[in-house]
């Protein structure tokens, strides 16, 4: 594991411009927004801010980039040579990266540097590799005919990504739409633009030619918005909330039928029979809800635990989010740092009150912690029922609900009455129960004794209202191709 070795004070802060055809530019407005700094509530810097002028501008530059620039020209084994490059600057800058992204997020550097920054760059390595592998089929059709697909890129693609992740969801967007040979407009969330920026300066370094790669920070419903209804937009990938998602949907329908891809908000079952590890599903459930402060769309947020150990379990539960280490995300020992921004920190305090006032018992935490910045203590409820607002609705905190289920048949009725379906765990050594979990509950990935178990190769995304389409492994490139049938008279 690496470890910080610089004082917080050496953060280097990148570009704070957009960057729109390799260039560094202020916006049309020439309106810049701040950024804070989530362990103290003061500010960073500020940021240009992007609106529907500097998209206009991004997506010409895009569009010509696709049509008629080199990126057209260049062939797809070197399209991944420049993200293998990428994914080289960003090794060497790895300590710098780290920083920056724990520095505007809030993140532990701990996780920074050995989570966030390894999957990111995993993520690069993972979709170079696929570049020149992305191919189609010869067809055997009726007649004198050769008949064969290719699969070629989308066009110019808008992608919107959120906060908790900056760095890996830049990542996970930008890698597989570049290695099919898409063009990108970025929008960052407004909580933390300074790690994507600092990519796109090792982007034009690595040699991506102009247009192909556009950064923009700026806010939802102005830049947001004017992606995801513009015209010569062909496809737009979101990550954040459902309430958005469905924005995005809209916006699509009524502009030009972009296509859509979306990774939205979760309630995910983590179910723990009473025959499971004890030691491990309780560690296990401790980390599927409260890594990154709580603030993950696959956070095991309803946790299910069969009645005849949940007594023990919930005691031990609260004993172990009692010793967790909340601080200064600088700090080598801390677990876990601020949340987000202020607005995240009143959604999730409004919450613990709600688990209150509906009858859940609060076995400890429940007050933020310190008198700056957005922390909050981690907090445990028990005798949690499913149908309570804490169990319906994604809280993104520190906040442990802890349900009680009598035998498989409940848990999995329970588990699926949500409206949402991205991930859901089990804890057992049956390996019966584990499969009927695994084929009965609606969910786009299933974890088994274990839970966030991300691989850049494995595929995730949501079922019902948590999404469409999936992320990651090949699966993805499906959603940055389009399949074109040429036939041939022989
Ligand atoms: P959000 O969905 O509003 O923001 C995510 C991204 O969408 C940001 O880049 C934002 O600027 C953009 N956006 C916002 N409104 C838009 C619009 N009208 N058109 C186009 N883009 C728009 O999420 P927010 O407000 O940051 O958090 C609210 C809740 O959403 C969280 O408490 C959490 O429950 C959920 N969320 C889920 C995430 C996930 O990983 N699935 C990530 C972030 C938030
Ligand atoms: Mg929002």
């Amino acid at each position: 594991m690496v470890t910080a070795t610089l004082p917080k004070q050496q953060v280097k802060i990148g570009p704070t411009q957009l960057l729109i055809n390799n260039e560094w530019v202020e916006s049309a407005s020439g309106r810049r927004f701040e950024t804070i700094n989530p362990s103290t509530g003061e500010v960073i810097c500020d940021v240009a801010e992007a609106d529907a002028p500097d998209v206009d501008k991004a997506v010409q530059a895009a569009r010509t980039a696709f049509n008629q620039g080199e990126w057209r020209r260049m062939s797809a084994r070197h399209r991944g040579e420049l993200l293998y490059k990428l994914a080289d600057l960003m090794e060497q800058h790895k300590e710098e990266l780290a920083r920056l992204e724990t520095l505007d997020n809030g993140k532990p550097l701990t996780d920074s540097l050995n989570i966030d920054l390894p999957f990111a760059i995993a993520c690069y390595r993972y979709y170079a590799g696929w570049a020149d592998k992305i191919q189609g089929k010869t067809i055997p059709i009726n007649g004198p005919y050769f008949c064969y697909t290719r699969h070629e890129p989308i066009g110019v693609v808008g992608q919107i990504i959120p906060w908790n992740f900056p760095l890996l969801m830049q990542a996970w967007k930008l890698a597989p739409a570049l290695a099919a040979g898409n063009t990108v407009i970025l929008k960052t969330a407004e909580q933390t633009p300074l790690s994507a920026l600092r990519v796109g300066e090792l982007m034009i370094a690595a040699g991506f030619p102009p247009g192909v790669v556009n950064i923009l920070s700026g806010y939802g419903p102005t830049a947001g918005a004017a992606i995801s209804r513009h015209m010569d937009i062909d496809k737009v990938a979101f990550t954040g909330s459902t309430e958005v998602g469905h924005l995005i949907m809209e916006a699509a329908a009524k502009s030009n039928l972009k296509r859509i891809s979306l990774e939205l908000g979760g309630k995910s079952p983590n179910i723990v029979f009473a025959d499971a590890d004890m030691d491990a599903a309780i560690a296990g459930a401790h980390n599927a809800l409260f890594f990154n402060q709580g603030q993950c769309c696959n956070a095991g947020s309803r946790l299910f635990v069969e009645e005849k150990c949940y007594d023990e379990f919930v005691a031990r539960s609260v004993e172990q989010a009692k010793q967790r280490i909340v601080g200064d995300p600088f700090d080598p020992h801390t677990q876990q740092g601020p949340q987000v921004d202020k607005e995240q920190f009143d959604k999730i305090m409004g919450y613990i009150e709600a688990g209150q006032r509906e009858g859940a018992h609060m076995l400890c935490g429940g007050d933020r912690v310190g008198d700056r910045g957005f922390f909050i203590e981690p907090t445990v409820f028990a005798h949690v029922r499913n149908e309570m607002k804490i169990a319906q609705e994604e809280i993104f905190g520190p906040v442990m609900s802890i349900i009680k289920f009598k035998d498989i048949d409940e848990a999995i009725h329970l588990a699926n009455t949500t409206m949402y379906g991205l991930a859901a765990g089990v804890w057992t050594k049956d390996i019966t129960k584990a499969h009927a979990i695994a084929n009965n509950v609606r969910a786009g990935t299933v974890w088994v004794n274990c839970y966030h178990v991300f691989d850049t190769a494995a595929p995730f995304g949501g079922f019902k209202q948590s999404g469409i389409g999936r992320e990651l492994g090949e699966y993805c490139l499906e959603h940055y191709t389009e399949v074109k049938t040429v036939t041939i008279q022989l």
